[in-house]
């Protein structure tokens, strides 16, 4: 087989083909729930994962399997609708591909987009939060194994793996739309299991606002490829032990569906401002 490197470039290849679009700016990872967002847009060109190799299918539910190329102001943005967890059984090459096909692809910015409970002080269901940092208590990581120095560093600085300036700009966009906009620490939890109640007292003690499953793969394989990185948590629940409600599948792509017009919204707002 050959190497990630050649396979990156052959599907970043396919992917301009395919679109027309030799250069991509901006990635968007649409999360659970969240990848009805194409919809509102008029003009983009579809491209299905099947047809991208080296693309994982998505088995969740609420994720799709569709890149989309459309124009937002300066920004040529790519949207992949459906994204590769670690719990269906993928590992973290798999997982990483799309986001690294896309820098391969030119885009410098990518926003990753999640569904996740929330356990930070005060916050609900429905609450949009951008992520400020990140624990990844998953235990594996993308840049394991061995390094390509085409790819980026073997050690990859993790100081700022949330771009300070793009988080800047979420809250600007939030605050001209008048929205409010959390922020706080993103928890990794491999799952597919929802946490436990002691896990997430965990998370709080150690300061996580947000828990999830995904998001700090893409996060760490963009940062180690240069890329900057939005994180944008849709908090579809309050994390396990906070109320009394089981958590359930269901009421996360509920919530997100919810929610998914003020998600519309500032999305709106803010990607051709990135
Ligand atoms: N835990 C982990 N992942 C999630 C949750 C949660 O409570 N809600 C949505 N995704």
């Amino acid at each position: 087989m050959t190497d990630l490197y050649e396979r990156l470039r052959r599907t970043a290849g396919v992917l301009a083909a395919r679109t027309g679009c030799e250069r991509h700016d901006v990635c968007v990872v649409l999360g659970s729930g969240l990848g009805s967002y194409p919809d509102r847009i008029g003009d983009k060109v579809a491209v299905s994962y099947r047809d991208l190799p080296g693309f994982p299918i998505p088995t969740a539910v609420g994720h799709a399997g569709t890149a989309y190329s459309t124009q937002m102001g300066g920004n040529r943005v790519l949207m992949l609708s459906g994204r590769a967890h670690a719990y269906e059984g993928h590992d973290t090459g798999a997982i990483t591909f799309a986001v690294r096909t896309a820098i391969t692809a030119g885009c410098r910015v990518v926003v990753l987009t999640n569904a996740a409970g929330a356990c930070g002080d005060g916050m609900a269901a429905g609450d949009l939060a951008v992520i400020t940092d990140h624990v990844n208590l998953a235990g594996i990581s993308p840049l394991a194994g061995p390094n390509d120095e085409r790819l980026g560093p073997r050690f990859t600085d993790m100081t700022d793996v949330y771009t300070p300036e793009l988080q800047a700009k979420a809250h600007a966009a939030a605050a001209r739309l008048g929205q409010t906009l959390r922020e706080g620490v993103y928890f990794w939890f491999q799952g597919p299991m929802f946490e436990t109640p002691a896990e997430i007292r965990m998370a709080m003690a150690l300061g996580g606002s947000m828990v999830g499953m995904s998001t700090v793969p893409e996060a760490t394989a963009a940062r180690h490829m240069g890329a900057q990185v939005l994180g944008i948590s849709l908090c579809t629940n309050l994390a396990a032990g906070m109320s009394d409600q089981p958590l359930s599948h269901t009421e996360v792509i509920e919530t997100a569906a919810a929610a998914s017009e003020r998600f519309s919204a500032l999305f709106d707002e803010l990607l051709p401002t990135l």
